[in-house]
């Protein structure tokens, strides 16, 4: 137990060993590590390594046998089907321990892996607690994605099994999603030899011969199986996260640190306890809902919500307070749009006054930048602490944040407050020196990164130190730039490279590019990431065609939206593409993006000396006034 923030900080960076081996004992070992850290092939890091251990045993059976069968581990609380089903510890156990035995029927061994395509519904946190179970690495994949992106992610993680369901539910009526998997297993190299389907009652999939099982008809005759000790380095998880191109990154998670450090953060950073309720309102595909909606509350003894609904129209903008007084969540985490879009339909927060929200302690923001209003309008109408926190897919748990369970630090509207312990952060400029407090430059972490960030990116070792490590020596780069204030407060101002965040959904614009680009008339083309009051950023494109293409800019623009939406999903929102006769270039020829973003949000911006033509600025100016910006 910590008193203060400055102590837990400085231990867990002057004796990391100590603190972390403090921190593991929390958990159940089959065998303890031999070394807390283990940095014999450094800069690959192990952490635990020599621990034997089992992610679902901690998450489940240990809680089962230790007094918490009959407590709720779930609460299933979906608006979109008129569902609420409460789950205990016991029950859910049951369902793992079978669906375990289903992927072992199926040849499922330690080491193969399963993407799991499912949305927001019980049967994804049993499929990937099954396969913690057994040792097989899952790889989600979130619903909003097209069959292209899924294929790419079948292709780089080889699934012996694909586990889906027939359905996703959004606000506007069941999306089909078995017809993108059937799709995407078609366009893929690899071809799993099995998928399990749930059918669920919105809407019957068609079945397969020989290659589909019904999930119900398969759970029925299953054995249930125990859980085999895996070791701490052993993968749990594979995610796929957007990098600077069309090949998404697969972000590796290992069993022991994993669970050490969000066991340890579910206490010190967000202030709760086993058999609190907490509620990550993210989505299972994401990083948000793999640590916060099933790994974290679960090692940690909490009631976890599941909530299948949007913030707004599911049905009204009191959604959120509705389910907070109805489950007495604790703590509510989820993205900053999310409030926007609450705050842009019931501004005066007429609908909270129908709930009695008094159970809720903090409210935790993450996934995008928090903007000074939203992070206003939230603490004055809720009432409680409103806290800002930054972190990644890569780390996997947050890298700032004020650590309530450890001290409440006084909350400095635009910053995540400072470094969770075990983040060594420093500001660097372009040669690597360190900066001074208030100086701006890149955010990188000093080796080692604490438990529970990724070891590496799926096989691709190599890949891993060009992506992280190449740039400087010692020092894992976020990705992101900003400063530390003089009290040692972060701030973040963005990211270095082309990953926008909309919606608190990371993209690539890098990879919307190498679509564009496929279109027949279009010769170049850029794609920047622009500032939006709902969604904090979507992007906007921008087309030059072929000479001697002579089309309607719109047909061309309806041609290209509709080629990202199906390439990489409805969750890009590029809605917005401008056909314009040429792009502002340095004379060496590189794209003037981040001078094109600054004139989209009417950011002052100054025109750079290498520019090849300044009067292009002005027709692209000119274009994004015709669509609503720069203004
Ligand atoms: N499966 C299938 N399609 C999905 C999907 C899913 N899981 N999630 C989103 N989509 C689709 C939507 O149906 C929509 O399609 P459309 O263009 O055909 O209408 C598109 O993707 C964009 O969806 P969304 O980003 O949800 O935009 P929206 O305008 O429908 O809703 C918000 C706006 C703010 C309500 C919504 O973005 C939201 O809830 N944001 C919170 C984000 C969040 O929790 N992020 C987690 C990170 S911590
Ligand atoms: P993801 O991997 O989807 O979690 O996205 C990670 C990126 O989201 C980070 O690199 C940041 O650019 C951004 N991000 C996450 N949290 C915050 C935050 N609290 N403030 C500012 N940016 C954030």
């Amino acid at each position: 137990m910590y008193r203060h923030y400055d102590e837990a900080y400085l231990l867990s960076i002057e004796d990391k060993e100590r603190f972390w081996g403090e921190a593991g004992k929390d958990l159940q070992w089959y065998k303890k590590w031999d070394n807390v850290l283990d940095d014999s092939r450094a800069p690959f890091y192990k952490w635990f390594s020599g621990g034997k251990l089992n992610t679902c045993y901690n998450a489940l059976d240990f809680h089962v046998e230790n007094g918490r069968a009959d407590q709720i581990a779930v609460i299933y609380d979906s608006p979109v089907t008129g569902t609420i089903r409460k789950i205990t510890y016991k029950e859910l156990l049951d369902d793992v321990l079978r669906f375990a035995g289903v992927l072992t029927s199926l040849g499922v061994k330690k080491g193969d892996r399963v993407v799991i395509y499912i949305p927001m519904i019980p049967q994804a946190m049993v499929a990937m607690l099954a396969c913690a179970r057994i040792g097989a690495i899952h790889s989600m994949v979130f619903g909003g994605f097209a069959p292209n992106e899924l294929a790419i992610r079948i292709d780089d993680a080889k699934p012996k099994v694909i586990l889906s369901a027939s359905c996703g539910i959004e606000p506007k009526g069941p999306i089909p999603y078995k017809p993108l998997l059937d799709k995407a297993i078609e366009i893929s190299s690899h071809k799993p030899e099995k998928c399990v389907i749930l059918q669920r009652p919105q809407i019957k999939a068609s079945l397969i011969k020989d290659r589909d099982l019904d999930w119900d008809t398969i759970m029925k005759d299953a054995s249930p199986v125990d859980c085999i000790p895996v070791d701490a380095t052993d993968p749990l998880y594979i995610l796929y996260t957007s990098g600077t191109t069309g090949i998404p990154k697969g972000v590796v998670r290992d069993n022991g640190g994993h669970a050490v450090a969000l066991k340890w953060s579910m206490k010190y950073i967000y202030g709760v306890e086993p058999g609190d309720v907490y509620w990550a309102a993210s989505d299972v595909g994401w990083v948000v809902g793999h640590s916060y909606i099933v790994y974290a509350p679960l090692l940690h003894g909490c009631t976890t919500v599941l909530y299948e609904g949007k913030p707004v129209g599911t049905p009204d903008p009191g959604a959120f307070w509705r389910v907070i007084s109805e489950h007495k969540v604790k703590v509510l985490f989820t993205a900053p749009t999310a409030i926007r879009a609450i705050k842009r339909e019931d501004s005066q927060g007429n609908y909270l006054k129908d709930y009695d929200i008094s159970s809720l302690k903090y409210l935790f923001l993450a996934g995008e930048r928090l903007d000074p209003d939203t992070y206003h309008w939230a603490s004055n109408l809720l009432h409680v602490p409103v806290v800002d926190h930054w972190w990644q897919t890569e780390t996997g748990w947050p890298i700032a944040a004020n650590c309530v369970g450890i001290e409440e630090l006084p909350i400095k509207p635009g910053s995540p407050t400072k470094p969770v312990p075990g983040y060594d952060i420093r500001i660097l400029d372009e040669s690597g020196k360190e900066l001074e407090n208030e100086k701006e430059g890149i955010i990188a972490v000093k080796l080692p990164l604490p438990p529970g960030c990724l070891p590496t990116l799926w096989q691709k070792d190599d890949h891993y130190i060009d992506s992280y490590l190449k740039e400087f020596e010692g020092y894992y780069v976020t990705g992101d730039e900003g400063f530390k204030d003089r009290d040692g407060y972060i701030f973040i101002m963005g990211r270095v490279d082309d990953v926008i965040n909309v919606a608190g959904h990371r993209l690539s614009t890098g990879e919307m590019e190498e679509i564009v680009s496929k279109h027949p008339d279009v010769a170049e083309c850029a794609v920047i990431g622009v500032t939006d009051n709902l969604k904090g950023q979507v992007p906007v494109g921008f087309a030059v065609l072929k000479a001697g293409v002579d089309r309607k800019p719109e047909d061309v623009q309806k041609e290209v939206v509709g080629m990202v939406r199906s390439e990489i999903g409805p969750i890009t929102c590029l809605n917005q593409v401008c056909v314009v006769p040429h792009l502002p270039k340095t004379r060496s020829g590189k794209v003037l993006r981040s001078t094109m973003s600054k004139i989209a949000d009417g950011e002052p911006y100054r025109v750079p000396s290498t520019i090849e033509d300044p009067d292009v600025l002005k027709e692209i100016e000119e274009a994004l006034k015709d669509i609503g910006y720069a203004k």
